[in-house]
């Protein structure tokens, strides 16, 4: 077993115990998440792969849907375009907040938080909301290599339960800054979230990232270079929600985390790491997986600054 795979299982070891946090309860199919389930996978640019625990576990993605998406809506539709209807401003309120929606320039903060996330998705091209889900599932098969599926239990759980994000979404459409087919933009966010992956593949997808876009395992480049920039620097900055700025101090990489316990951050020019566990704490974070990033950091230096 090499050095670094040792350091894994020992991190593996060190934090299962640790049982703290609760599973996202308001979708309701995310409380049948088992609390044990605990991965550590890290994928290099040069595609070898070093993983722990229950890396082979499915679970829907969520939030961190996110990042591929602005990726896609910034091919799609350029900076500047975008910049119009989504910020790149940290808000330091919870995810699912709406307070600053009403704000003057009526656009929401960044692409990280639901809002901005709902607002981005809306922006995806197609001719209808079949063609949209086609190119979104696309997309994420250039990250992951592989077939994609969206698990319909949890699309349908968020799609009955979603009020929050539907009153967003209706925010948006009186302050013009979403077109008018909601229900289609919502479904479509819903999907995104329910995606199926497992911790090796969103590794793998941080690795891509990582590496200019370019999947490292089968050569295919999943995102434009030139938006590499921008992905990191959102997420950087707003990936972890009201955490952004400890992350940003203690941990130092582009992360984003998801409420179905999964944590993805990219090493620039090195690798792609994924930690999941379902135990969040109050911010919507996986417990475990932030204190694996914070050993991490600290052990392989990987703090940009
Ligand atoms: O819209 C929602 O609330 C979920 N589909 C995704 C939220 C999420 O993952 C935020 N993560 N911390």
């Amino acid at each position: 077993m090499s050095q670094f795979q040792q350091f894994l299982a020992a991190l593996q070891a060190k934090y299962q115990p640790l049982a703290t946090g609760q599973s996202a309860s308001y979708i309701p199919e995310l409380t049948k998440a088992n609390p044990d389930w605990f991965a550590i996978s890290v994928v290099t640019v040069d595609g070898q792969s070093y993983e722990v625990g229950d890396f082979e576990q499915t679970f829907t993605i969520q939030s961190i849907s996110k990042v591929f998406v602005y990726g896609m809506v910034l091919e799609d539709h350029g900076r500047e375009a975008l910049l119009h209807k989504v910020g790149v401003e940290p808000t330091g309120d919870p995810f699912n907040s709406l307070i600053r929606l009403d704000e003057d320039s009526k656009r929401p903060d960044n692409p990280m938080i639901n809002a901005g996330a709902i607002a981005t998705t809306s922006l995806i091209k197609g001719a209808d909301p079949t063609e949209r889900l086609n190119r979104l599932m696309a997309m994420f098969r250039r990250y992951v290599g592989h077939e994609v599926f969206i698990d319909i239990s949890t699309f349908m759980s968020e799609r009955s339960t979603g009020h929050r994000n539907r009153a967003m979404a209706h925010l948006m459409l009186n302050f013009g800054m979403i077109n008018g087919a909601i229900e289609e933009a919502l479904d479509l966010y819903f999907q995104q979230c329910s995606l199926l992956v497992n911790c090796h593949d969103l590794a793998l997808m941080a690795a891509t990232l990582a590496n200019r876009g370019v999947n490292p395992v089968t050569g295919e480049q999943a995102v434009n270079p030139e938006y590499i920039r921008d992905i990191l620097s959102v997420m950087y900055t707003c990936g972890m929600y009201n955490f952004a700025g400890e992350w940003a101090y203690r941990v130092g990489i582009p992360a984003k985390s998801g409420v179905s316990g999964g944590i993805l951050a990219v090493v620039p020019n090195q690798a792609g790491i994924a930690v999941f566990s379902p135990l969040l704490d109050k911010n919507g974070n996986s417990v475990r997986g932030l204190r694996v990033f914070e050993d991490l950091a600290q052990q392989y230096g990987f703090h940009l600054f």
